[in-house]
């Protein structure tokens, strides 16, 4: 079968995640995909880095692409349970989610920045033991990971940690029994695929993340994948269709350019027919999530 088409230079990250309309859906969904997270991995640091900063009074860690803070209100939990005293500073490109700092614990400080631009706040660079990144990859164009971890390596003390956590790579459609049909959930996977390449969201950087961070200066590199729990395929179905639902905001109407193969109302109703079909009990997830650490040297042309 071949490709639909898909029209280009439609999405440009920055824009699209620092727009209004990424508001409570968008948090409500981060919000579920944090707790189907943490079902997976069962960490918030990853234990190498737990290990390593566990006999410490005081530690500082920074959140690149925060979102709406989930993350760092959960380690606040954790580090205080231990008596470790935090202080937690989570980044983000659109600060619409951020809860108000009232309702936030004290350690945690939530802050406007684009995490790509080269002007990071003085105070941050340097001051770091551990960065942390979730869920990036959509941000990530050509596989160029390069100037995100030049950011987490400015921000890192020497001996610091980067810990980055990505969903797997590959899209997999599973009906709950074979006679199932799939045809919606399939045709929707293949434009965004198309659509993707097309704007060079090409995720396959991911299994190959520890790769990027030596390449970067980093030591002690280490990568893992868990794989997701079966009782969690629902809730991550439920994640990606509100992704889908999304996606339409990129297709013109068929009054605009009756031309195009793919216009708001036939996504519509695709997406109404891939909606059936998961409530019939097909699937929609990614299989497992990658999670890659390293740590900046702590001197300037140390090697591993
Ligand atoms: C898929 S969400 C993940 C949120 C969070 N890390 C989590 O796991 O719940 C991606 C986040 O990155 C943010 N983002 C996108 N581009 C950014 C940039 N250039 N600088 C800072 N944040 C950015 C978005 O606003 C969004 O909150």
């Amino acid at each position: 079968m071949s490709n639909p088409p898909v029209r280009r230079g439609l999405y440009v990250p920055s824009a699209y995640w620092a727009a209004p309309s990424r508001n409570f859906r968008s948090s409500t969904r981060l919000h579920l995909q944090h707790y189907l997270w943490q079902n997976t991995t069962k960490f918030l640091l990853e234990p190498r880095i737990r290990t390593s900063i566990e006999q410490r009074k005081q530690v500082k860690i920074a959140d690149l692409g925060c979102g709406n803070g989930a993350w760092l209100a959960d380690l606040d939990n954790e580090l205080s349970q231990k008596y470790i005293s935090a202080q937690l500073n989570g980044y983000d490109i659109n600060e619409l989610n951020f809860p108000p700092p009232a309702f936030l614990p004290g350690s945690i400080t939530l802050t406007k920045l684009d995490v790509l631009s080269e002007r990071l706040p003085m105070e941050a660079i340097g001051a770091f033991d551990v960065v942390h990144i979730r869920a990036f990859s959509s941000i990530i164009i050509n596989n160029n990971t390069m100037n995100l971890l030049s950011t987490a390596l400015a921000l890192l003390k020497p001996g610091g940690w980067i810990q980055w956590e990505e969903w797997g790579t590959d899209l997999i459609i599973e009906p709950a029994s074979p006679q199932l049909s799939t045809v919606s959930c399939e045709k929707i996977a293949r434009v965004l695929k198309v659509g993707g390449d097309a704007q060079g969201l090409n995720v396959d950087f991911v299994r190959e993340l520890d790769r990027h961070l030596i390449k970067a200066g980093f030591q002690q590199v280490f990568i893992r994948e868990d794989m997701k729990r079966k009782q969690d395929y629902k809730g991550w179905t439920e994640d990606f269709l509100i992704i889908w639902e999304e996606v339409a905001s990129f297709f013109p109407s068929r009054g605009e350019t009756p031309q195009e193969s793919v216009t708001k109302e036939s996504w519509a109703q695709l997406f109404a027919d891939a909606v059936k079909e998961t409530e019939q009990g097909v699937a929609l997830h990614r299989g497992s999530v990658f999670t890659a650490i390293g740590r900046k040297p702590f001197h300037t042309g140390q090697r591993s």
